[in-house]
């Protein structure tokens, strides 16, 4: 191959020096030499060897041009470009080593572990115990094939009173226990309990109908250790042919044992409702309740009036019901001994974790 076709195939590379042009051969090894000494790391290194050294370099393709020089030029081309790639690979083994102890030491320093540090703790968060008892008593309902129903917070008076049969000079309508929603003819309230959604229950639904409506609830009540203004409940009903006051307590005991254990006992006292008929309080006994074993009220429940059937469309002669509402921050309180409600509307993290996770 002659230099000619060399130059034509590398345009882009350098010129090739001729092996017995010592002036070109030195620039060759003085090129090489200053891309070795600016390389400033192993991989910078590694181009500038292949550059200067690999088999397409001006200095390996002088080398090979030796063996078709005349015998007088051979010896002297030799020894030239012998001694130039020697310079180039003796100027790359010494770079070789300073770039490795650079890089030995710079990987120390980057990926030092300092074992004195403060590690960097993330608090996890935890969910309010209200929501996973809510999710808990939803839990066991569905567990039995009954259905969750929610209804609005902003309710009609006429659900929230008139068609779960409260008359109209009932004292819970008044001032000091419901919120009314201005302007006044627009006969809203915020719901005072979820009873409300039992009739919207009905209506949406065919019977028979099985449902539970956990949900905010309000009263104008001033915040204490024992009430909030706003606050939850969970309302339990019931719409089918040939239900009675066994069903309801039935149904209720295996609720409670649910909840609080095998031992857990109840108890239902004469009440009075508007919207149930017979109407009982609910009592809880447990061994295990702070003070000692005891009875402690949890809720009302009831037969559904026939006329709140009624108002729901449902003939009472064929369909029976049967209803209960019990205060989710009130089962807190005695189930997980909660003394004082603030703690659990103040948001603090504290008092959420310390419940850990319930799944
Ligand atoms: N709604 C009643 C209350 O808030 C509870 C209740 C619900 C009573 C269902 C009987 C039947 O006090």
């Amino acid at each position: 191959m002659s230099d000619q076709t060399i130059q034509e195939e590398h345009t882009l590379q350098p010129p090739v020096p001729h092996p017995t042009d010592e002036a070109a051969v030195t620039a060759a090894v003085e090129a090489a030499l200053a891309a070795i000494e600016s390389a400033s790391d192993l991989a910078q290194l590694k181009e500038a060897r292949l550059a200067h050294t690999g088999e397409k370099s001006p200095l390996s393709l002088a080398n090979r041009q030796i063996g078709s020089l005349d015998k007088s030029e051979k010896a002297v081309a030799g020894k030239l470009v012998g001694a130039a790639r020697g310079r180039v690979n003796k100027a790359l083994a010494a770079r070789t080593v300073v770039l490795e102890e650079e890089e030995a030491a710079r990987i120390l320093v980057e990926e030092t572990v300092d074992v004195t540090a403060a590690p960097r703790r993330r608090r996890a968060g935890a969910r309010h115990p209200l929501s996973v008892l809510q999710d808990r008593v939803s839990d066991i309902f569905v567990g039995m094939g009954w259905e969750i129903a929610e209804g609005p917070e902003v309710e009609s008076e006429w659900f929230n009173f008139d068609a779960l049969n409260f008359k109209p000079d009932h004292p819970a309508r008044e001032m000091q226990d419901t919120f009314f929603i201005e302007p006044a003819d627009a006969h809203l309230v915020l719901r005072t309990h979820t009873s409300p959604v039992q009739v919207r229950s009905m209506l949406e639904r065919e019977v028979p109908v099985y449902v539970l409506c956990p949900g905010r609830t309000f009263r104008t009540d001033e915040l204490d250790a024992t009430h909030t203004p706003v606050f939850h409940q969970f309302e339990g009903l019931a719409v089918d042919k040939n239900l009675t006051m066994a069903d309801l307590r039935g149904t209720l005991e295996h609720f409670a044992r649910q909840m609080f254990g095998e031992e857990a006992k109840i108890r239902l006292r004469p009440a009075y409702f508007p919207f149930t008929e017979p109407s009982a309080e609910l009592d809880l006994w447990h061994p295990t309740f702070k003070g000692g074993a005891r009875w402690i009220e949890w809720g009302g429940c009831g037969m559904v009036n026939p006329n709140v059937l009624r108002a729901a469309g449902i003939d009472p002669e064929v369909y029976s019901g049967f209803a209960f509402g019990m205060g989710i921050e009130r089962t807190l309180m005695f189930r997980n001994d909660v003394p004082d409600m603030h703690d659990m509307i103040e948001g603090d993290i504290r008092f959420s974790q310390h419940f850990g996770m319930e799944i």
